[in-house]
């Protein structure tokens, strides 16, 4: 056995509950695990676990054992486990290092004293065997974040460590460049190396999992062969609140409507600089219709949907709203945007001060904040502070004040990248209810699973 975990359990200092409970696992050579389960369920401390950030970089108390090729790894320095087990994070920009690709895959390297020969060979052999030749040289912070994912990667892997640990590493991809990073994987895997890796996203995954570990609540509630994971039904996989292995694609239906369009955003064009970032884009939306604005990272979807709202100026085009040309002020007035990161949208001090925030304290407004947050699962936290709550929770919160201001346009850029199947479905049915009454709704998306349950027409953008 390469790793043993042996009724491992582990107390993040601080807290009283467990984070993980009697964790036992063994994974052999060249083995490819996925842990799943939902958001909370201990995953992330699990890797943290495996790779010694807890307890030597998250304090905490451990007990169990945790044999690392025959050997006590929980008395190991994280140098010594950092020589078996690359990592790789959800966020790469939290792993870099260096300013330059090349000096980022060589950095744990020379961090080893390797001879630059070596170096120089490693170099090659791995921007060869990942296929980022292209990427070297490069500047990090210009890279898309799927090649930044990439280079994560191939820095975790020049050293040549046996076993390779990725915690949602898939969570800000697009679609074609999660695809990338499974390729990348199927390659390491080929190559003997063992992978344990925590996911939401499966479908990448489908063809590479020897065994699936199903966490709940800091427990292991099932581990299964590769052969049974991909076995299990739609249903089966929805009561464990998972993802699919196999989402079915849904046919791309561009934004034509048969009813009356409520917004019409025709003919736009914006420009930054010599740039041109959108190249006379015309879309339209009807009251009540969910559409999926899809495409590539680049393509250009954000900046659409903020001009669509008012947040930000077109170079030129009209956005029409139940018949009117509206100027950037009254398109802000009927239009909410919910942005990919709620956390610049949380201002108040409270989530029921945040419903209200700009409106008037009058009882009738109250009740009608409070309605919204016992519509949304959040009475439970109106009182506690925005910045308190999990990222789900942030944005049902901005969803309850975009309620509160009856918005007949509702758009949101990613609503659920990052979450797991049943917090997904929650978020498709919220959508759903919220189009049903009488709402413009626009998700900007790369989830296909959510796209397959909730989304009426799909409209596709690409780089101009
Ligand atoms: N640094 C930390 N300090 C205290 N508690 C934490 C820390 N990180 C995670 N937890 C808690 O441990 C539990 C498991 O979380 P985590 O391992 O992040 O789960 P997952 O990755 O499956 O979402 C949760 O209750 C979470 O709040
Ligand atoms: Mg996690």
């Amino acid at each position: 056995m390469l790793i043993e975990l042996n009724d491992i359990s582990f107390c993040y200092v601080g807290t009283h509950d467990k984070s993980l409970k009697n964790v036992s696992l063994s994974v052999n050579v060249g083995e490819f695990i996925l842990l799943t389960g939902e958001s909370g369920c201990g995953k992330t401390t699990l890797t943290r676990i495996l790779n010694g950030l807890c307890p030597q970089f998250y304090d905490g108390e451990i007990s169990g054992s945790y044999l690392l090729d025959g050997e006590n790894a929980l008395d190991m320095e994280l140098d010594e486990i950092g020589s078996h087990i690359g990592n790789v994070f959800q966020d790469p920009r939290s792993q870099f290092f260096a300013s330059n690709v090349t000096d980022e895959i060589v950095l744990a390297m020379e961090n080893r004293n390797y001879p630059h020969d070596l170096m120089e060979s490693r170099l090659q052999e791995f921007s060869t065997l990942l296929d980022i030749g292209n990427l070297l040289d490069k500047d990090l912070l210009k890279l898309s974040s799927g090649e930044k994912q990439k280079v994560a990667v191939a820095a975790a892997c020049v050293t040549k460590p046996k076993i390779l640990v990725l915690d949602e590493p898939s969570a800000n991809l697009d679609a074609e460049a999660a695809e990338q990073l499974g390729k990348m994987l199927k390659t390491l895997k080929a190559q003997g190396v063992t992978i344990i890796i925590s996911e939401h996203r499966l479908s990448y995954l489908a063809e590479l999992t020897d065994k699936m570990v199903l966490m709940e609540n800091g427990e292991i509630a099932g581990i299964y062969s590769g052969e049974q994971a991909r076995a299990f039904s739609a249903e089966k996989m929805c009561e464990m609140g998972l993802r699919l292995f196999y989402p079915q694609a849904k046919k791309v239906i561009s934004g034509c409507t048969e009813s009356e369009p409520y917004l019409q955003l025709n003919d736009i064009v914006c420009k930054r600089g010599k740039m041109t970032i959108l190249d006379h884009i015309t879309l339209s939306a009807v009251k009540g219709k969910i559409i999926a604005i899809i495409g590539r990272n680049g393509a250009g979807k954000t900046t659409l949907c903020k001009i669509a709202a008012g947040l930000l100026k077109e170079t030129c085009g009209d956005v029409i709203l139940n018949g009117a040309d509206l100027n950037r002020r009254k398109r802000m007035q009927s239009c909410f945007f919910v942005g990919q990161d709620p956390d610049h949208q949380l201002y108040a001090p409270t989530v029921l001060d945040e419903v209200l925030l700009n409106r008037k304290k009058t009882p009738e407004n109250i009740r009608k904040a409070e309605q919204l947050l016992e519509q949304l699962d959040l009475s439970a936290f109106s009182e506690r502070h925005p910045a308190s709550l999990s990222g789900g929770q942030k944005q049902r919160v901005l969803l309850a004040a975009a309620l509160m201001w009856e918005r007949s346009v509702l758009i949101l850029d990613e609503p659920t990248s990052g979450l797991d199947g049943k917090h997904m479905r929650e978020m498709a049915k919220l959508l759903r209810s919220i189009a049903d009454s009488g709402a413009c709704v626009l998700i900007i998306t790369h989830d296909t699973e959510l796209i397959n349950i909730c989304a009426d027409f799909v409209y596709k953008m690409y780089r101009p």
